[in-house]
């Protein structure tokens, strides 16, 4: 049987490929202010700036491409039996041939339509579609007659995929953590959910706040950090 791995990723991973992380200086959270543009009440406050920020996202991310660290990712899925759970909202896991993704933030290319009773409950998900690079205004509504909203969890709301994040962590014989601050809960927690034996590795070129002996520190960008990873393992096995 392979072994499991869960890739643990944020925007770190998709930096080399022109996406900006949210914190790094110059970071997207550094030109716009999170609790307008991804929060719920930002949403509830101004509708039109938070879809023009996603638009915006959106049709960047036609532009870009997946990087050699989204492709070694992919790669291990010849070896292991790969979870990625991805902070990202973009597609470039997909796109580089990843097959079990799990985005706990949601993704940039859907949309569903708002509920306004009980966002903190969750929706469903076959009310969410797929607009690809298009962009979304005021007044497109869903097919229920509701406006359209980018389907993002934003600060506010409920993270409904954590439970299938914490069942795949929980498993896992290997965790990897690519390219996250680990600064945002809940995804920030999920390594406490392994079993107490496993290793952990986490490639950043900068400082992480994890403070747990088993944790391997690979100080160096995604791409050239997944090549350190595959050689770490294979002289491990
Ligand atoms: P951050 O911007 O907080 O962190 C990016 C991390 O990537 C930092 O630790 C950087 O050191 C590291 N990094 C930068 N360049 C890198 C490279 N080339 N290779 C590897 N690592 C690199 O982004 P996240 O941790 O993903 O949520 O942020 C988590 C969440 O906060 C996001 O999903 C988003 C944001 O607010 C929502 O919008 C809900």
């Amino acid at each position: 049987m392979k072994k499991k791995i869960v890739v643990l990723t944020g925007a770190g991973v998709s930096a080399e490929s022109g996406v900006s992380t949210f914190r790094d200086s110059d970071g997207l959270w550094e030109h716009h202010k999170v609790e307008d543009v991804a929060s719920i009440e930002g949403w509830y406050r101004n509708p039109a700036l938070v879809l023009d920020f996603y638009n915006a996202r959106r049709s960047q991310l036609a532009t870009v491409k997946p990087n050699a660290a989204h492709r070694a990712i992919a790669d291990l899925e010849n070896e292991y039996d790969v979870t990625v759970v991805t902070q990202n909202v973009d597609n470039l896991h997909e796109r580089a041939g990843s097959t079990r993704i799990i985005h706990l933030h949601g993704e940039l290319t859907k949309v569903r339509p708002e509920n306004r009773c009980n966002e903190m409950d969750g929706f469903s998900e076959e009310t969410v579609f797929d607009i690809g690079h298009d962009s979304i205004s005021l007044g497109d509504l869903a097919p229920n007659g509701a406006q359209l909203r980018p389907n993002i969890v934003w600060f506010g709301e409920a993270v409904p995929k954590i439970e299938s994040a914490i069942d795949a962590v929980e498993a896992a014989d290997i965790l990897l953590i690519v390219g996250t601050s680990l600064q945002v809960y809940p995804a920030a927690g999920l390594y406490a959910y392994t079993k107490a034996d496993i290793p952990i590795y986490i490639i950043d070129p900068n400082d992480v706040p994890v403070r747990d002996g088993r944790v391997h520190h690979i100080r160096n960008v995604a791409t050239k950090g997944m090549e350190e990873f595959k050689n770490l393992i294979k002289s491990k096995n």
